[in-house]
């Protein structure tokens, strides 16, 4: 099963990704992180990449491209996987589709999570995360026990740089998917519409259902 996430940023891609990935057994693959990474690492990729993310703009489809397929390839996500953030763009979506036919499979379904403007912008500039495991809190949303501390593994909570306003409002007005990529998943059958402003349970309940009505559902595999 490969699963796509779509929606503008802060939608709540990363946190139901890893709740769907987890009760699926699929490999999560999320673009940002994987970018973020190379940042702080300093590679090659993450120095091209940081002056294009520091300003809330896509990275060039050739980096992210390159970057998706080296980790499509890897054993971890050949029993099927779930892409968070990827593809953004008509050119990641069309090299997408070839990668995944080269390994004889395809998109199972492309899941669009939506919310209205202000309460994405409410979620961006509220959102701490934890740098050691990576859980995602919100500070009135979905606050961790105690401020400022993860509660899955005590790491020090931080805030994403680009989640400061004025690049979270440039994200989300340069960063929703464009038509052309919902219209690529809608006429293959694929896109599923979910209510993205809806408590984080009643999100991924609506997810599981509607990846439960797709072909490759667990059950029927
Ligand atoms: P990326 O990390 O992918 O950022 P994004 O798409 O902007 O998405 P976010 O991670 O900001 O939000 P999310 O939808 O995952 O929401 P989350 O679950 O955290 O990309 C970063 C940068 O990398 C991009 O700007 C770009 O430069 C580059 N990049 C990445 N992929 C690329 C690609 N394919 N091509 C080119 N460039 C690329 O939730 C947000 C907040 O809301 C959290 O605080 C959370 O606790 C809270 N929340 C979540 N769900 C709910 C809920 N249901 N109710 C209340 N609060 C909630």
């Amino acid at each position: 099963m490969y699963l796509i996430l779509l929606g503008p940023p802060g939608t709540g891609k990363g946190t139901q990704a890893k709740l769907v990935a987890e009760k699926l057994g699929l490999a999560h693959i999320s673009s940002g992180d994987m970018l973020r990474d190379a940042v702080q690492r300093g590679t090659d990729l993450g120095r091209q990449a940081k002056a294009y993310m520091d300003k809330g703009e896509l990275v060039p489809d050739e980096l992210t491209i390159a970057m998706i397929e080296e980790r499509l390839g890897q054993p971890h996500a050949q029993a099927g996987a779930l892409f968070d953030g990827f593809p953004r763009t008509m050119q990641q979506a069309k090299a997408l589709d070839q990668a995944l036919a080269r390994q004889g499979k395809a998109a199972t379904a492309a899941l669009h999570i939506a919310a209205r403007d202000d309460e994405i912008l409410r979620r961006l500039t509220g959102r701490w995360l934890c740098p050691s495991c990576g859980a995602i809190y919100h500070e009135h949303s979905l606050p961790p026990k105690a401020s400022g501390v993860c509660d899955q593994c005590g790491g020090t909570l931080t805030q994403r740089d680009d989640d400061r306003p004025d690049v979270a409002r440039a994200r989300l007005e340069r960063q929703r998917p464009a038509e052309e990529l919902l219209h690529h998943y809608r006429e293959q059958g694929k896109l599923v519409d979910i209510n993205g402003e809806q408590d984080v349970d009643a999100v991924t309940h609506d997810l599981m259902a509607a990846i439960e009505q797709t072909p490759a559902a667990p059950e029927r595999r």
